[in-house]
């Protein structure tokens, strides 16, 4: 028996360091606060931070809300996504996830789940498992040792520096920005789509749009380096980020025309900022569309609908007034709940998403309730799309110019959903990602 159980040690081994870290395996005090790291030393980086999402992730209103009035209860009603009580902590706050600590306090509590991804967190990566990074597929080393991608030219007092690659490669982020739902269905898949666009194959990585460098001290004590990587994270919260994501031009087919004619708006959607798909991560909860109207002389306005492409599944590309998410009502204990309205937006506006389906082959915002995908419709890294708007022009419009605007919106979490469950307005709150005008003549 004893010689079996010390063959057994040394052949599991090498697997079991190799192993994704788990639930409960660490506890609290193996990491370090994010004070401690930015109080005396970095004390730039944790300004920077701070003001970031990766800071937020456990405590932001809709996270707390999607957590714990969604998810926590689902959990606990339905055993196929039961793993999610624990998982969704595995990237949204990972030191709660590795002390084992199901459901951490809510945030009011200020437990230390309210560190979200900390720096300890990023800095004691040491590997993940398997191939593909993918949910919190982690390895944890916490310790004396952080890890970065490069030897500080003065020693740090308080810790010891072993150099990882990884850092510096788009594959760390991929550990928690790509996610698999219980249900087998890629859910979040940022990293694997900037894989599979130009900017990876250029070596161009996350870290150079989302961490870029500039001159700055990395340590208070250290030297000034000509490229720290600053720590602003900024993303789909920063509108500053958003805006001129995407470029768009229009064009009419005609320069003029008679009322009663019909003129075609041609619309070019060109994604020249974002390393991966617009919009990618949180694709449940997004909403990016297009809006097309025109003023003529007297001020009358005519919303122009987009022309139908005849595409599988473009019904849910095409804003109406169907509702959905009616998966809603398992965690409210809402029986045969009908749904909010699925887009709260201008109907016949394209729009740019892949929509969620439950278990049902309903839309869903409940990224872990998803077992399916719909179409595709986002726009790819340096894609550009094409949309068409074909206008009768009404026999009573007076002659003189006639004003044609094409306006592309953003907003973080479709509006429906989010005044359903009271998520604060800055969830909502429309976005301008980009606006172009033309102008055709009505003629006598
Ligand atoms: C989401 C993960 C993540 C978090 C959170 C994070 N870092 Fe980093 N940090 C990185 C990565 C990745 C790099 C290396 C980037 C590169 O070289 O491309 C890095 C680099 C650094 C460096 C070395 C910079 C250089 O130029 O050599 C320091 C110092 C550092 N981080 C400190 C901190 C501190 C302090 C915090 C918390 C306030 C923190 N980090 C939070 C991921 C993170
Ligand atoms: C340990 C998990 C983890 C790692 C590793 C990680 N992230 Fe994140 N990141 C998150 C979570 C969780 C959020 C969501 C915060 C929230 O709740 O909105 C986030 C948010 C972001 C945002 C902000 C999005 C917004 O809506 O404003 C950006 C940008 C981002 N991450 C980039 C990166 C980059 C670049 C890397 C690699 C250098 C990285 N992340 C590594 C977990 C991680
Ligand atoms: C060429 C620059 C570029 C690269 C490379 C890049 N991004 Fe982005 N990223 C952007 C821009 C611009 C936005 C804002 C528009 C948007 O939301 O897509 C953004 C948005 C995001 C968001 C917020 C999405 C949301 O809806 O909340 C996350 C998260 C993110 N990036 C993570 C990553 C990760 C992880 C990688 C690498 C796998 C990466 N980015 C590579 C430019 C880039
Ligand atoms: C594999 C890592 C991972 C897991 C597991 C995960 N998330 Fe996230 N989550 C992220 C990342 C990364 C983002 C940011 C993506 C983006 O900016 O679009 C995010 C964004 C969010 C947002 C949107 C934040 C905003 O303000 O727009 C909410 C809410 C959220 N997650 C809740 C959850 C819940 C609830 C669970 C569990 C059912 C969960 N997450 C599981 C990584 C994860």
């Amino acid at each position: 028996m004893k010689l079996n159980k010390a063959f057994y040690l040394i052949i599991l081994c090498p697997l079991v360091i190799s192993a994704q870290s788990g639930l409960g395996s660490f506890s609290y005090e193996d990491f370090k606060t994010p004070k401690y790291c930015g109080s005396a030393c970095h004390t730039d980086f944790y300004q920077q931070w701070k003001q970031a999402m990766m800071s937020q992730a456990y405590t932001h209103e809709w996270d707390e809300i999607e957590y714990f009035k969604l998810a926590v209860p689902h959990a606990d009603k339905d055993e196929k996504v039961a793993e999610v009580k624990a998982g969704c902590n595995g990237c949204h706050s990972p030191i709660a996830y590795l002390a084992g600590d199901v459901p951490p306090p809510p945030p009011s509590k200020n437990s230390r789940a309210n560190e979200s991804v900390s720096c300890d967190v990023c800095h004691s990566i040491s590997g993940f498992a398997g191939d593909i990074p993918y949910n919190y597929n982690y390895i944890m080393k916490p310790g004396k040792v952080k890890f970065s991608s490069r030897k500080p030219s003065v020693e740090s007092p308080a810790h010891e520096i072993e150099v990882n690659s990884l850092l510096k490669s788009g594959d760390f982020c991929g550990i928690c920005h790509n996610e698999k739902s219980p249900y087998g269905a890629w859910v979040k898949t940022t990293h694997l789509e900037w894989k599979e666009g130009p900017y990876s194959k250029e070596g161009v990585q996350c870290q150079d749009c989302h961490m870029p460098k500039a001159e700055m001290k990395t340590a208070s004590m250290g030297a000034k380096y000509s490229d720290a990587r600053l720590h602003l994270f900024h993303g789909a919260h920063d509108p500053g980020k958003i805006r001129g994501a995407i470029e768009l031009r229009i064009n009419p087919d005609i320069n003029e025309v008679e009322p009663g004619n019909i003129v075609k708006f041609t619309v070019a959607l060109f994604n020249q900022k974002t390393g991966h798909k617009f919009p990618t991560g949180s694709v449940e909860d997004r909403i990016v569309w297009l809006h097309v109207e025109a003023i003529d002389s007297k001020g009358n306005v005519y919303h122009i609908p987009v022309d139908k492409k005849g595409f599988e599944g473009e019904e849910f590309t095409i804003a109406s007034d169907v509702l959905a998410y009616q998966d809603l009502g398992i965690a409210l204990n809402i029986p045969d709940f009908k749904g909010v309205k699925r887009d709260g937006i201008p109907i016949g506006d394209r729009i740019f998403r892949m929509p969620y389906f439950d278990p049902q082959g309903r839309m869903t915002i409940q990224q872990w309730n998803t077992a399916s995908l719909g179409v595709d419709y986002r726009i790819g890294p340096r894609e550009t799309k094409i949309e068409t708007f074909t206008f009768k022009v009404p026999a009573n419009v007076p002659p003189g110019k006639l004003k044609v605007t094409a306006t592309l919106n953003y907003q973080l979490l479709v509006k429906p959903v989010a005044d359903f469950l009271g998520v604060p307005e800055s969830e909502s709150q429309i976005v301008k990602v980009n606006e172009h005008s033309t102008e055709i003549t009505i003629l006598q």
